[in-house]
């Protein structure tokens, strides 16, 4: 067999190689946005030309880069190919597949739904346009018969949406959690192992291209929500949108923290949890949830460093599944594109269709207080007698069961003498927990709540 060779076709690149495939109109790529994952798209897209057009099965050519400001310096592109019209170059007759790394919601929604409706497949990174629009996208997507691809948008490189959506299609899912954003990761792990503060680790993350253009996505949680809304969406076949996940980012924790989770043999992850629960009324029901939480230090979560990501499956017949690798950063994402680009362009020209978004099930949303959890809380109260009978009473009139109790002595709290007490729960609904914590503020043996954070399972 001989190896093709790229050919210059204007100021686009082809790739060409057999017969056959020589005979086939290129399929058009219009790639939107040219940062830190449509860089690397591009480099990957040249760099793997070869074996490309094997993969596809015909030659692809790419008819031009959108951007938001053509006058900037570039490298790694014709400059020929960069134009600021994103719309009119979606809309030409000979793109075929848009590729969408632009970021943001309303802007790439009116680019994206153009394309679908034009009749050109997309392939997207974007989680926030997807876990807020995925049910418009996917019916414009039906309805002109094309492909809306979106593997990059959760965990980058970690192929999870195509285990989703095709792998496991013949399995019943439980629960999907983990670890899903790369910034937070590399803050909370960076903090654990230097003592930082999180603000000082979050320009290294930026720098290192993992965050969002704006971090705040990333340290309040909301990027992380987007991945667990379309996680849940598709293992439980039920449509959740990003305002359905219960969302608490990492800005609250602090050294401190880190600190007493690593004197109890604790590590801090923000964890992104997706399972299908009974509800208040015995009725099957979604929750999607992100939260710090701690992890036992012997957990296999605890050992995932930097911007890494992890994601757990529990399914019925395929038993626990760990997804572990590259979550965020130019390259890991481009790979997570390309491959969706393959797909997108073989379908082009063999008549396929990637797997549709289904959500049959429409199982409802289940309220954040219902859901089983566990709290781990530090508190200073008063060192006198009585104080440990009346904690003792305040949980039994919230029904809640302790599991641990920790005292150490010899603390001082605004001139008082004081006791660090240290509880750890049993599992119980979140809102009684968060009664139970809203008790112990009130009570007067307790002269400081210093921290709750609930406990991975
Ligand atoms: P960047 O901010 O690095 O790049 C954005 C690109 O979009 C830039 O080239 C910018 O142009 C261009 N752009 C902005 N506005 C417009 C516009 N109005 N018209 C045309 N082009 C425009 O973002 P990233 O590459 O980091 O992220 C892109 C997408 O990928 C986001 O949805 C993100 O969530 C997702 N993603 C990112 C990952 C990562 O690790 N970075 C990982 C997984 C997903 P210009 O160059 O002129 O500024
Ligand atoms: N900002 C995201 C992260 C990029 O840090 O995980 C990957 O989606």
């Amino acid at each position: 067999m001989t190896m093709p060779s790229p050919q210059a076709s204007g100021n686009s690149y082809t790739f060409d190689g057999t017969a056959s495939a020589r005979d086939r109109r290129p399929v058009g790529i219009a790639l939107l946005g040219y940062g830190t994952v449509g860089s690397e798209v591009l480099r990957l897209l040249k760099s793997n030309e070869e074996t490309l057009e094997h993969r596809i099965e015909g030659p692809i050519e790419l008819k031009g880069v959108a951007v938001s400001d053509a006058s900037k310096p570039r490298t790694g592109v014709d400059p020929e190919l960069v134009t600021e019209d994103a719309m009119g170059l979606i809309l030409r007759d000979d793109v075929d597949v848009v590729v969408e790394v632009i970021g943001g919601i309303e802007y790439p929604r009116k680019l994206v739904l153009a394309a679908l409706e034009a009749g050109k497949s997309v392939v997207t990174a974007n989680k926030a346009l997807v876990a807020a629009h995925a049910d418009e996208l996917a019916r414009a997507a039906d309805e002109h018969g094309v492909d809306l691809y979106y593997e990059a948008a959760v965990a980058a490189a970690i192929p999870v949406v195509g285990m989703l959506r095709r792998s496991l299609a013949g399995d019943q899912i439980q629960r999907v959690s983990g670890i899903v954003n790369g910034t937070t990761n590399f803050i909370l792990d960076a903090m654990d192992s230097t003592g930082a503060e999180y603000s000082e680790t979050l320009a290294e993350a930026t720098e290192l291209g993992y965050a969002e253009a704006d971090p705040t996505a990333d340290v309040e949680g909301h990027d992380a929500a987007s991945k667990a809304a379309i996680l849940a969406s598709m293992a439980f076949h039920s449509r959740v949108k990003f305002a359905d996940v219960s969302c608490e980012g990492i800005t609250q924790i602090t050294a401190e923290d880190i600190e007493a989770a690593k004197e109890a043999g604790y590590t801090i992850k923000l964890l992104a949890i997706c399972e299908k629960i009974v509800d208040a009324s015995g009725q099957p029901a979604v929750s999607a949830r992100v939260h710090p939480a701690l992890v036992s230090r012997e957990h296999p979560l605890a050992s995932v460093s930097g911007s890494y990501n992890a994601v757990f499956v529990e399914a019925e017949a395929a038993g626990n599944l760990m997804f572990y690798g590259n979550g965020a950063g130019g390259a890991p994402t481009a790979s997570a594109v390309l491959g969706d680009v393959v797909g997108a362009a073989r379908n082009k020209y063999l008549g396929g269709r990637a797997p549709k978004d289904l959500t049959y099930a429409q199982l409802p949303l289940a309220q954040f207080g219902d859901v089983p959890t566990r709290y781990h809380i530090d508190l200073r109260v008063h060192d006198r007698v009585g104080v440990l009978a009346d904690l003792a009473a305040t949980c039994a009139s919230r029904g809640i069961s302790l599991k641990a109790v920790r005292q150490e002595e010899d603390y001082e709290v605004n001139g008082h003498r004081a006791a660090r007490l240290i509880l750890v729960t049993h599992t119980a609904r979140e809102q009684d927990l968060a009664d139970f914590v809203a008790n112990l503020v009130e009570s007067d043996d307790v002269l400081e709540v210093s921290s709750v954070i609930r406990l991975a399972d």
